[in-house]
């Protein structure tokens, strides 16, 4: 089984379920010219990124990790009307082009692109609106997914839903010895989501059109955890 494989396979699941149209066919073309790294998830991600919004009934949505805004438009689309979809970015040129890819998408009045450090955004964040976010999908740098992690457990309701993207390497997550920062950021963060006991969680294995992958999967029980407790009382 080659990578080559894998690809076709997702040609065809696209095909038949994931299909691009002209707004995402131009953030990924508006991605590549400016020199960004083509490092988005792929459209059936996106589709089941999706499908996981809708089957929470996602009105408030917060992405860590914008890049050029692909990801945010695939689940922006999932909101209903009046829904909102908060994403952060640090780097100043791909929130710039993320912004214009999304405006482009007709998402502009749906999707805030916050520029900053997801490390002081977060708290900003935490501080306003803890525990009524619906969905949490985290896709930064890998090496802080745990604490991006900590915070998604603070912000998201019960029965809220906490994604997180590249969680398998290439298959390096399993090897104790790595020295990858990526790859040990994602083991001390899998570790983590083992050991909480507010959240009933999985990691899935994917290979695709972007190689051999993974998403870490979490449902919110809001059991044990006294961080929720603020967010829970508000109406
Ligand atoms: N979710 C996107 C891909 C994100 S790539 C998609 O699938 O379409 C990761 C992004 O996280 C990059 O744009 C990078 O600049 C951003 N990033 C890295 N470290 C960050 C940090 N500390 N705070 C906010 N964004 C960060
Ligand atoms: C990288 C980041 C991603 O979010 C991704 O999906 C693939 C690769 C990276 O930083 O290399
Ligand atoms: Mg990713």
């Amino acid at each position: 089984m080659t990578e080559e494989t894998w690809a076709a396979v997702d040609r065809y699941i696209d095909r038949l379920f994931a299909r691009s149209d002209p707004a995402l066919d131009a953030a990924q073309k508006a991605a590549a010219d400016a020199g960004m790294p083509m490092i988005h998830i792929t459209a059936n991600q996106g589709k089941l990124l999706q499908i996981l919004a809708r089957s929470v009934n996602a009105r408030l949505i917060l992405e860590i990790g914008t890049l050029a805004g692909y990801s945010a438009i695939w689940l922006a689309r999932a909101l209903p009307a009046g829904g909102r979809l908060l994403t952060i970015e640090s780097d100043p040129k791909h929130a710039e082009v993320a912004r214009a890819n999304i405006a482009r998408a007709g998402l502009a009045e749906v999707v805030e692109v916050r520029l900053g450090n997801a490390r002081e955004t977060l708290p900003e964040i935490a501080a306003a609106e803890s525990g009524r976010f619906d969905l949490v999908f985290i896709d930064a740098d890998k090496s802080s997914t745990a604490d991006y992690f900590r915070w998604a457990l603070r912000l998201t309701r019960p029965g809220g839903l906490i994604v997180c993207d590249n969680v398998v390497r290439n298959g390096a997550v399993a090897d104790s010895t790595t020295r990858d920062p990526g790859a040990l950021g994602m083991r001390r963060f899998i570790e983590l989501l083992a050991a909480e006991p507010g959240v009933s969680a999985t990691v899935v294995q994917t290979v695709g059109s972007k190689g051999y992958d993974g998403f870490a999967v979490a449902v919110v029980t809001g059991e044990l955890f006294p961080g929720h407790a603020p967010g829970r009382s508000k109406p």
